[in-house]
């Protein structure tokens, strides 16, 4: 017999350590959300786990964003890593460890790797004569330049010619191919894969990996020459093994290195293949097992940027619609790897069609019907058993057989719409079987255990199943489903069986799971939010309102009224008549002889038969109106700015 060899069972699985010059935005959490699916997943599924995130935190656009707001780059760093910190477990994940680039732990091995290579010969010293992208953190050639800008990000680069420390990455260029033809799911999605290795045949040149301490200060020292820091990117990468115990813990590194899966966004995956498979080769460590690259949000199909004020808040999202239903609309909305629009009317829909719909009907329904028809006891199915209930078991099998498939293959929202399928199926058993019309009868109560039975049980594995996606959501359902074992530590192996749910278990009827989002409702609140908004102008239409002080040498009541005052305002070379609705707070006698300020340039307007040629300015609040004077004495006709 075949020997199940334990330690196949081990998975690492990491995120792109994120820079810290910025706050946490979609994209970090896009990333880090389908780790923590992963990560899940693979428990569940009876593997050994290492789940890593962590922070970038070296380099020029470090430094520069820390210049800008009076920091230093690590008391920078120090304030936005907890963002990241704080975040995490608002979105349900769950890591074991977050690498900091500034940990000792971390600089340790980037200098023993650096020394390393240097004593081989594989990094050199010379000159680097180029350009520079500070945002991407990226060199770039001539050759690969059409215009004065980065190629990746579209921003200006800066040119840069110093000394430098080089990688002889030229030499693994046959290697790489070599290792990449060799195990061809090392670098997926395919279509990436494809574009990875026709960019290393046109050539792989040897990469500059130090900034003299001129141009940068804020790196990790090189070991042996004070005058230069190392890059942040062959820095940051060494990320991954640090954190699997790299010459601190071998028997760590080497239970999990071999497992290793990086998930990353698509335009950093060239440093993951290219540069980091090379830099290992030279080590004389394995590859990852994978690198898998995902695509990139739009936001309401506009890409989303800073200054286009589009950028989605993780915060805000946890806080309108929950970690979960968050977590769900980017898993199941495209196929992991292709790029994706986000827009809250379509999270909205799926919100109220898959969840609230489907999977909320079927929770409310399977846990109402067992409370009227066996007083909240889940019923014992009997033997005999018809061609609905042969199907729906039958599909439930198959679902977790195709669910375990896509799930290996990093096909998330393809194993979602698995699960979606066999929930749509069960709502649908409901409905052939119509259980309210047997539960009128006596005589089919046999029949109706076994249908309420089977419906429980489908709710069960759909939650085991749907739990790496919506951990928080799926533990609310096991509850009500009267389970009180650890979902955090089940096994798919040992429960996920047809048969496994104890008949007589009771059910804890609760509150509903998936509240539907009421679009009218959500549409009047963002109005109100709207309309509370502080509406802000520019300097040049500040700059429009003409504002001049002026001498109030007449005033009059004005008959019929009871606010109205009639004004004559010297302003210098004229005099002005206006209308002021102060009666109320001010007399004809207290508002003579003040200086008051006045819009100059407003039209005039007609008001009982008086043109009034302008505007007084007051300060307002729910008692009083206060007139804007001058501090001090000013000729009549002074311009206020
Ligand atoms: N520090 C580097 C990674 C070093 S890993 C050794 C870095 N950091 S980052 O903070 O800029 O993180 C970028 C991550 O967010 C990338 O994986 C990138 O693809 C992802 N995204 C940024 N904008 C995105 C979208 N609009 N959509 C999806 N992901 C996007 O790069």
């Amino acid at each position: 017999m075949e020997k199940k060899n334990k330690s196949e069972k081990i998975f690492y699985i990491t995120t792109p350590i994120y820079y810290v010059n910025d706050v946490p935005h979609i994209g970090h959490a896009y990333t880090t959300m389908a780790a923590d699916v992963m990560a899940r997943y693979k428990r569940l599924s009876g593997y050994d786990v290492l789940f890593s995130t962590g922070t970038d935190e070296h380099g020029q656009k470090i430094a520069r964003s820390a210049e800008k707001v009076n920091l230093t780059p690590l008391e920078l760093a120090d304030k936005v890593v907890l963002k990241f910190k704080n975040l995490w477990p608002l979105l349900n994940v769950k890591y074991d460890d977050f690498i900091r680039t500034t940990e000792q732990r971390h600089i340790k091995v980037v200098q023993d790797i650096f020394e390393k290579l240097f004593k081989k010969g594989d990094i050199y010293k010379g000159e680097y004569e180029g350009w520079y992208c500070v945002p991407c953190e990226t060199f770039w050639t001539e050759t690969q330049l059409t215009d004065k800008v980065c190629p990746t990000c579209g921003r200006k680069i800066e040119r840069i010619k110093e000394e430098s420390y080089f990688f002889k990455m030229s030499k693994y260029q046959n290697q790489l191919l070599a290792y990449i033809k060799k195990h061809p799911h090392c670098i997926q999605p395919e279509v990436r894969k494809n574009e990875i290795i026709s960019f290393i045949k046109n050539g792989v040149k040897d990469q500059s990996i130090t900034r003299t301490k001129k141009s940068l200060k804020w790196g990790i020292d090189v070991p042996f020459d004070n005058n230069h820091v190392i890059y942040v990117w062959y820095d940051a990468l060494l990320n991954y093994i640090t954190v699997a115990g790299y010459n601190t813990d071998n028997e760590k590194f080497e239970k999990y290195w071999p497992s290793a899966v990086h998930l990353v966004g698509k335009d950093i995956l060239r440093f993951h293949t290219v540069i980091w498979f090379t830099m290992l080769m030279a080590a004389g460590i394995e590859p990852p097992r994978m690198v898998f690259a995902h695509g990139w949000w739009t936001i309401e199909g506009e890409k989303m940027s800073k200054s286009k004020g589009n950028v989605v808040d993780p915060y805000e999202m946890v806080e309108e619609f929950g970690a979960d239903v968050f977590r769900y609309f980017l898993m199941r909305e495209v196929s992991f790897g292709q790029d994706g629009n986000f827009s809250k009317d379509l999270l909205i829909q799926r919100t109220n069609y898959d969840l609230a719909n489907d999977l909320g009907n079927l929770v409310s329904r399977t846990i109402a019907m067992i409370s009227q028809y066996f007083n909240k006891k889940i019923p014992r199915p009997v033997e005999r058993k018809e061609k609905h209930d042969v199907d729906l078991k039958e599909l439930a099998l198959n679902t977790i057989k195709e669910y375990n498939i896509h799930m290996d293959n990093l096909s998330l929202n393809t194993a979602l719409e698995t699960i979606w399928q066999f929930i749509r199926r069960t709502n649908k058993y409901i409905d052939q079987t119509e259980p309210w019309i047997l539960g009128r009868e006596k005589t089919q109560q046999e029949r109706l255990s076994t249908i309420l039975y089977n419906l429980a049980e489908s709710l069960r594995l759909i939650t085991i199943l749907i739990y790496p996606f919506m951990p928080e959501k799926a533990e609310e359902i096991w509850k009500q489903l009267g389970l009180e074992s650890d979902l955090d530590k089940i096994k798919l192996e040992k429960e996920a069986y047809w048969g496994n749910l104890q008949p007589d278990t009771l059910v804890k009827p609760g509150k509903v799971i998936f509240p539907r989002i009421d679009v009218k409702k959500k549409a009047t609140k963002k109005n109100e939010e709207k309309e509370n908004e502080l509406e802000t102008i520019s300097y040049d239409e500040f700059k429009k309102i003409d504002l001049r002080v002026g001498k109030v040498v007449a005033a009059a009541p004005i008959r019929g009224t009871e606010k109205l005052l009639k004004l004559k305002i010297s302003l210098g070379k004229e005099t002005r008549t206006i209308v002021a609705g102060v009666k109320e707070h001010y007399s004809a006698e207290d508002i003579l002889g003040k200086k008051i300020i006045i819009v100059y340039n407003l039209q005039p307007i007609k008001i009982r038969g008086i043109e009034s040629q302008g505007m007084l300015l007051a300060a307002v609040d729910n008692h009083d109106v206060i007139l804007l004077t001058v501090d001090k004495d000013i000729i009549e006709g002074s311009k206020v700015q």
